[in-house]
C-alpha cells in the first residue's frame, strides 16, 4: 500500500463533514484529487470568519501548497466550474495554476439539467428528490457512450458536428417522453464551444499527471463526494447519486490503482442526516430531529433542502466500513448531541420478524426495518475543554469509542464545530 497518499469518504449519506476533514488534512498533501459526482456536491470550509462552500472544486484549493485535481471520474459542468473559480478569485484564492481538470472528464450539458428536472417531474410523489444538476443524465450518457468529454469540449469543430447528431435524440425524449420543450441545437452548441473556449487552459492528462505525482513520491489525496450509502452499487438504490462513492470509485475516477490510494479515512456524522427521499431507519420526525437540524444546521449546502436527521446507524456504518476498508474514522459534529440524553444508537434492524444486522440490498427492506437502539448516556456542559482528546467529557469519550468499536475501526480526527481550531487529533 502506498503510505503517503489517503482518501477521504463519507460514510453516510453525504454532509458529513468532508470539506472541514479535507481541508484539515490538506495541509500535508501535495495534490487533492476529486474522483466522482458534480455540482451536486457542496463541501463547506470554514476559516476564521469566512465559509466557503466549494460544489466541484476539491477544498484542498484554499492551501496555497496544494495542486488540485478534477478527475476523469467526475461529471463537469464548466460554466458552474467558471463560476466557482471567479467566487474564489474575488475573495482571494488563487486559483491559477493550481486547478487541472481531466480531459477524459465527462461534460454535464445543458440538456441534463432539463432531463434531469424532466424525470423527476414525471416520478411524481415517486421522485427522487436529486439536486436537479444534471448528475443522473450526465452519468447515463457516459455508460451509454454518448456522453461529451473535456477533450471533446475544447475541440469546436468536433463537438459542434457531435452534437449535431446527438441533440436530436435529445429533443426526442424531451418531447416525446416527457412532453417538455426541446432545446436549441444551436444554443447549445454556442455554448459548448463557449465554455470549452473559457476552459481550455485548464484540461489536461490527469491520469498521466497523478502516476507521474506517484513516480516522483508526491502526495495525494482522494476528496470522496457525496457518502457510500449514496453509492450507485452499494447504496439505497435507487434511492442514491449516480456514481461511485465508495472507496473503488477513487481508483476509477482518477486513474490512481487501487494499491496507491493509500489510507482510507472514514467520514462519520455522530448522528445521521440524509437529503432527498429514500429509506432512513433511524430518521427522527420528533423534537429531537428538529434539534440535530437546528443545531446542526442541516442545511444542504447545495440546495439549501433542510436534511433529515436521525439517530446514529451502525448496521449501516458498519457497512461502509467494509466496503471501504475503512483505517480511521473521522468523527464530526460531536458537538451538536450537546444536552441530549440519552443518545441512542441502532445496532441493528428488525425486518419481517427477523432481526439483522446486514444491510439490505432492497430500499423496501430497509423502508420496513425498525431500528434496534442501544443506549447511551448524554452529556449537558461542554463536550470538549480544548484540543486534545483527553479533555472530552466522560460521556462524549464514551460515545466515540461506542462509535468506533461498532464501526470497526479507530477515531483519528474528532470535530466539534465548523473552525479548524475545533478539531481534537485522535
Ligand atoms: P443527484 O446526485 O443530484 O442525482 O441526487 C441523487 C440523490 O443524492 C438525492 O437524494 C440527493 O439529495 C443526494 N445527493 C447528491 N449529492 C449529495 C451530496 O453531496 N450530499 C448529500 N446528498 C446528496
Amino acid at each position: 500500500m502506498n503510505k503517503q497518499n489517503a482518501c477521504v469518504i463519507g460514510m453516510q449519506w453525504g454532509d458529513e463533514g468532508k470539506g472541514k476533514v479535507i481541508d484539515l488534512l490538506s495541509k500535508d498533501f501535495d495534490i487533492v484529487v476529486r474522483a466522482q459526482g458534480g455540482s451536486n456536491a457542496g463541501h463547506t470550509v470554514v476559516i476564521g470568519d469566512e465559509e466557503f462552500i466549494l460544489h466541484l472544486i476539491p477544498s484542498g484549493i484554499l492551501r496555497d501548497s496544494v495542486t488540485c485535481v478534477i478527475g476523469n471520474g467526475v461529471v463537469v459542468d464548466p460554466e458552474q466550474l467558471l463560476t466557482e473559480i471567479a467566487e474564489l478569485q474575488g475573495r482571494n484564492v488563487e486559483v491559477a495554476g493550481k486547478l487541472l481538470v481531466s480531459d477524459r472528464a465527462q461534460v454535464v450539458m445543458p440538456y441534463h439539467k432539463a432531463l434531469d428536472a424532466a424525470r423527476e417531474k414525471a416520478l411524481g410523489d415517486g421522485k427522487l428528490g436529486t439536486t436537479l444538476r444534471g448528475i443522473g443524465p450526465a452519468y447515463a450518457e457516459k455508460v451509454a457512450r454518448e456522453g461529451v468529454r473535456m477533450c471533446d469540449l475544447i475541440d469546436p469543430q468536433k463537438c459542434r458536428t457531435a452534437l449535431q447528431h446527438h441533440i436530436p435524440l435529445v429533443n426526442k425524449l424531451l418531447q416525446n417522453v416527457y412532453e417538455e420543450e426541446p432545446v436549441d441545437p444551436t444554443e447549445v452548441a454556442d455554448w459548448a464551444v463557449r465554455n470549452g473556449e473559457a476552459i481550455r487552459h485548464l484540461v489536461g492528462d490527469t491520469v498521466e499527471f497523478l502516476n507521474d505525482a506517484v513516480r516522483t513520491s508526491r502526495s495525494i489525496l482522494c476528496e470522496g463526494a457525496q457518502g457510500s450509502l449514496l453509492d450507485v452499487d452499494f447504496g439505497t438504490y435507487p434511492f442514491c447519486t449516480s456514481s461511485n462513492a465508495s472507496a473503488g470509485g477513487m481508483s476509477t475516477g482518477t486513474g490512481l490503482a487501487p494499491k496507491e490510494l493509500g489510507t482510507v479515512i472514514g467520514v462519520l456524522k455522530a448522528y445521521t442526516t440524509r437529503v432527498g427521499t429514500g429509506p432512513f431507519p433511524t430518521e427522527l420526525n420528533d423534537e429531537i430531529g428538529g434539534r440535530l437540524r437546528e443545531r446542526g444546521r442541516e442545511f444542504g449546502a447545495t440546495t439549501g433542502r433542510p436534511r433529515r436527521c436521525g439517530w446514529f446507524d451502525a448496521v449501516a456504518t458498519r457497512y461502509t466500513s467494509m466496503i471501504n476498508g475503512v483505517d480511521e474514522l473521522a468523527v464530526t459534529k460531536l458537538d451538536v448531541l450537546e444536552g441530549i440524553d440519552p443518545l441512542k444508537i441502532c445496532v441493528a434492524y428488525e425486518i419481517d420478524g427477523r432481526q439483522v444486522e446486514t444491510f439490505p440490498a432492497r430500499a423496501s427492506a430497509l423502508a420496513a426495518a425498525q431500528p434496534v437502539y442501544i443506549e447511551m448516556p448524554g452529556w449537558h456542559g461542554e463536550t470538549a475543554k480544548d484540543n486534545s482528546t483527553d479533555s472530552l467529557c466522560p460521556e462524549a469519550a464514551a460515545y466515540v469509542e461506542k462509535l468506533c468499536e461498532l464501526v470497526g475501526a479507530p477515531a483519528r480526527i474528532i470535530s466539534i464545530g465548523s473552525e479548524r481550531g475545533q478539531t481534537l487529533a485522535g
